[in-house]
C-alpha cells in the first residue's frame, strides 16, 4: 500500500515506519519535527536501504497536505502527529488542543477532500482515565485526567463522528498501553528531550550515568510489591501491530478501537531489576511521594486486537530492556551526534 504517515519520525512512528518497508509498504513521511530529528532519516535510510520520502509538513498546515495528497495516492493514513507529554499538557493545554485536535481536523479534511477513507490513529491507554478495574478491555469507561488525555479522548470521537457520517470511512484506533524499548540494531530509539519524563528512559540515563538515582514514585501502592504496575510493550511490537492493523483496514466497518499490551501487569521494581540484569548496571533508586495523577495498576485485555489482527506481542520485558540499553549506550545523546 502507498501509506501517509503523519508524525513518522517520532519515536513510534520511525519503527513503524520499518516495519512497513519491510513488508513492502510504500511511505511518506509528514513531520514538522517538533519532538523529532531530521538525524533520524539517515538511520532509517540505513535500516530500510532506501532513503525515506520525508517532507517537513506541519499537519494543521491544510494546504501544505493538500499539496501531499495531490501529488500521491493514498491508500491509507497512520497519524502518529501529536505532542504527548502530560505535564506539558497541564501548563500548556491550548497548544496541545490546537496541534493535537485541530491537526486531526484538518487531516481528516484532507483525506475527505482527496477521497483517502483510511485511517490507523495512535490512541493511547489514557482514554481509560482512573481504570476502574484490570484488566481493561475496550468496552471500559472512558475519561480524562488531564488535558493530553482530554486531546486523544476528543480525537478518538472525532474520527468515530467521521466514520458514522461516512460509512466507506474505516479507521482504527490503536490504544498503546506503556511503550517501550527500541530496534535492535540499537539504529532508532526514543530521544526524550531534556528530563525523560516516563520510567524506561529515566532508567536508561540513569544507568549511563547521566542522572544520579531514579525516583520511585511511591512505595505504598496496593500492588504486589508496593510500586506502580503499568503493561509494557516493545515498540517493534507495536510497530507489528501497525502493520497488522494496516492490513486488516479493509475489512473493518467504522470506528475500531483496539487495545495493544502485552496483557502483563510489571511493577517499578520489577523493570528496575529486569533492567539491571540485562545492563549490567546497579540503578541507585529512592522511593518518594506518589505522583499525581498516577494509579496503582493499569494493564491491558489485548485479546480483542490478537482476535481481529492476527497479532500478539512477542517481546519480553528483558528485551525491552535490552534494546533500551543498547539504544542509550550507541546514543548517549540521542540523534545529537549524528
Ligand atoms: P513522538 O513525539 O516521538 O512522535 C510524534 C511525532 O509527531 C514527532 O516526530 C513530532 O515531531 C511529530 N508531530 C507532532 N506534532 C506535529 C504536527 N502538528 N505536525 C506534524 N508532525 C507533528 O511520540 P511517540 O512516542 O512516537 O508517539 C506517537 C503517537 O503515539 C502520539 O500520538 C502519542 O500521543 C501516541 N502515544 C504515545 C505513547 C508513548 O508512551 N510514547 C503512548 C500512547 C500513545
Ligand atoms: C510508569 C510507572 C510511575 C517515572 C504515561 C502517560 C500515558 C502514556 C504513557 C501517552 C508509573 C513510575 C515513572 C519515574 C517512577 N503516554 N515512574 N519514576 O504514567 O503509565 O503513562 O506514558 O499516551 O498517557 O501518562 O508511564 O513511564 O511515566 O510511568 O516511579 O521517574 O513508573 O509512577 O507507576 P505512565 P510512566
Amino acid at each position: 500500500m502507498h501509506v501517509l504517515v503523519c508524525g513518522g519520525a517520532g519515536y513510534i512512528g520511525s519503527h513503524t515506519c520499518v516495519a512497513l518497508a519491510e513488508r513492502g509498504h510504500r511511505v511518506v513521511i509528514a513531520d514538522n519535527f517538533s519532538n523529532s530529528a531530521p538525524p533520524v532519516l539517515e538511520r532509517l535510510a540505513r535500516l530500510t536501504g532506501q532513503a525515506p520520502d520525508a517532507r517537513r509538513v506541519d499537519v494543521r498546515n491544510a494546504a501544505a497536505l493538500a499539496a501531499l495528497f495531490a501529488g500521491h495516492r493514498f491508500d491509507a493514513v497512520i497519524h502518529f502527529a501529536a505532542l504527548k507529554a502530560v505535564g506539558e499538557s497541564c501548563e500548556r493545554p491550548l497548544d496541545y488542543f490546537d496541534n493535537n485536535i485541530s491537526g486531526t481536523i484538518t487531516l481528516l479534511q484532507a483525506m475527505r477532500a482527496a477521497d483517502v477513507r483510511r485511517l490507523v490513529f495512535s490512541s493511547s491507554a489514557t482514554v481509560y482515565g482512573e481504570p476502574q478495574s484490570v484488566p481493561i478491555d475496550e468496552d471500559a469507561p472512558l475519561s480524562s485526567t488531564n488535558p493530553y488525555g482530554r486531546t486523544k479522548l476528543v480525537m478518538e470521537q472525532l474520527i468515530g463522528d467521521v466514520c458514522t457520517a461516512d460509512p466507506g470511512f474505516q479507521a482504527i484506533s490503536l490504544r498503546y498501553f506503556n511503550p517501550v524499548g527500541a530496534h535492535p540494531s540499537g539504529l532508532i530509539g526514543e530521544a526524550p528531550n531534556g528530563v525523560p519524563n516516563n520510567l524506561m528512559p529515566y532508567i536508561c540515563q540513569v544507568a549511563a550515568g547521566k542522572r544520579e538515582r531514579l525516583q520511585i514514585y511511591g512505595g505504598d501502592w496496593p500492588t504486589v510489591d508496593g510500586t506502580g504496575v503499568r503493561d509494557y510493550i516493545h515498540v517493534m511490537d507495536l510497530a507489528q501491530a501497525h502493520v497488522h492493523a494496516l492490513e486488516k483496514l479493509d475489512g473493518v466497518r467504522g470506528h475500531l478501537p483496539l487495545n495493544l499490551g502485552a496483557g502483563r501487569g510489571i511493577s517499578v521494581l520489577e523493570l528496575l531489576r529486569a533492567f539491571e540484569t540485562a545492563s549490567g548496571r546497579e540503578i541507585p533508586y529512592r522511593i518518594v511521594d506518589r505522583r499525581v495523577g498516577d494509579v496503582a495498576e493499569v494493564y491491558a485485555d489485548p485479546s480483542r486486537a490478537e482476535r481481529l489482527l492476527g497479532w500478539r506481542t512477542q517481546l519480553d520485558v528483558d528485551a525491552m530492556c535490552r534494546d533500551a540499553w543498547r539504544w542509550q549506550s550507541m546514543n548517549p545523546d540521542g540523534y545529537a551526534e549524528t
